[in-house]
């Protein structure tokens, strides 16, 4: 069965087509991301507005140019999938209505399916073209996986399929919007998280010490302490006090003072997110450690992981861990082959917080 899946939850407009390996994985046959991320830029951070637009001009071309590269037709697919939350209202309508119909219009099977749970499937896509860097097998359950992205950092164990317990969970920033955060107070461009990435790279980790938070429960992550302790930092370092603007700071900052406070942040929200998880992986004994989410294209999270964790973590291409529909059509893939019915094309809505539908 060969799924077409569209993903536009946020700022990317993304299409793909996967189908079911015969060993267990799914193999990617196409995957096409049209970003956003040049017109958000000018506002340091994604406008719902502007997003939703972007998406409704292109979504019908980023469709034309799946089918292109994966050299199919419409005869060809036999389902279509689509995030129906959660995420930003239009950005997420526009994916929806567009898939509805196209579901009814071709009398295709439509799969509602949710993001987070993307994010963990793009872990089970095991053959893709050359140039992805992808586990050859799909991870085996029991799955612990840590899911870091702009709105989420959680941990959930999953025993079967399509049913995660979490664990874990932010209980204020998640962890990719701390990074947006703090590149905004460093004076580095949005995204965030490729950025202070890129300035850690030449900065000492060591120059400072930033603090790590505790939560009543140990799986739980807290970021916004973080956040403001690198504001009261870099303030210092700008010579000011904590009444300095932060829109000012970082003009008063040099590149190695920038780099240094990037390395320092990067590496205390990074040990933050391993710690927990190692702690997870000694207690719950899974079979398989994945990551997944836009945070998980972090080099420096990877090291750390490798490092620590006492099973070797799985790690896929860091363009399947950033938004894309190449996960929702892993996710789709793994449903059909369970026998999940598909959803209402009539009736499939939006769900623009879908955290409840997590929760255990
Ligand atoms: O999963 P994603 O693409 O969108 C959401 O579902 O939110 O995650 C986006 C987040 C942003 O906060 C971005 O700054 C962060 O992922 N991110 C990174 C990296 N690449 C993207 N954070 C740290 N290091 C990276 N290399
Ligand atoms: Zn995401």
């Amino acid at each position: 069965m060969v799924v077409l899946a569209i993903e536009s939850s946020c700022d990317e407009t993304a299409v793909a087509i996967a189908k079911h390996t015969s060993d267990g994985g799914v193999e990617l046959l196409a995957n096409v991301v049209h970003s956003q991320v040049d017109l958000h830029k000018v506002y340091g951070g994604v406008v719902p507005e502007v997003s939703a637009r972007s998406h409704l001009e292109v979504i019908n071309q980023v469709i034309s140019k799946c089918l292109q590269d994966s050299e199919l037709s419409w005869d060809d697919i036999g389902a279509i999938a689509v995030t129906y939350g959660p995420g930003l209202s239009g950005s997420l309508l526009i994916g929806v209505l567009t898939a509805r119909t196209l579901a009814i219009t071709k009398a295709i099977p439509l799969y509602g399916l949710h993001h987070i749970y993307g994010h963990v499937y793009a872990n089970f896509i095991t053959s893709a073209d050359a140039d992805y860097r992808i586990p050859s097998s799909p991870p085996s359950l029991p799955v612990l996986a840590l899911i870091v992205s702009g709105k989420h950092s959680q941990l959930m164990y999953f025993d079967k399929h399509f049913n995660g317990k979490i664990i874990g969970r932010a209980i204020d920033d998640a962890v990719g919007e701390a990074f947006d955060k703090a590149a905004k107070i460093l004076g580095l461009p949005y995204p965030g998280g490729p950025a202070i990435a890129k300035a850690a790279a030449s900065g000492n980790p060591a120059k400072y010490q930033l603090p790590i938070a505790k939560t009543a429960n140990k799986y739980d992550f807290s970021f916004s302490g973080l956040k403001t302790a690198l504001l009261r930092l870099a303030q210092r370092e700008a010579g000011g006090n904590h009444t300095m603007p932060s829109f000012e700071v970082s003009q008063h900052l040099s590149d190695r003072q920038v780099a240094d406070l990037a390395a320092c942040f990067q590496s205390t929200a990074i040990k933050t997110l391993v710690e927990k998880t190692v702690k997870a992986c000694h207690q719950h004994k899974p079979n398989s450690l994945i990551i997944g989410g836009g945070v998980a294209a972090n080099q420096e999270l990877r090291r750390q992981l490798s490092e620590s964790a006492p099973i070797e973590p799985l790690f896929t291409d860091p363009r399947l861990c950033t938004d894309n529909a190449a996960m929702i059509a892993a996710l789709a893939c793994y449903q059909i082959e369970a026998g999940v019915k598909p959803s209402d094309p009539y009736k499939l809505e939006i769900a623009t917080n879908t955290d409840q539908l997590l929760a255990t």
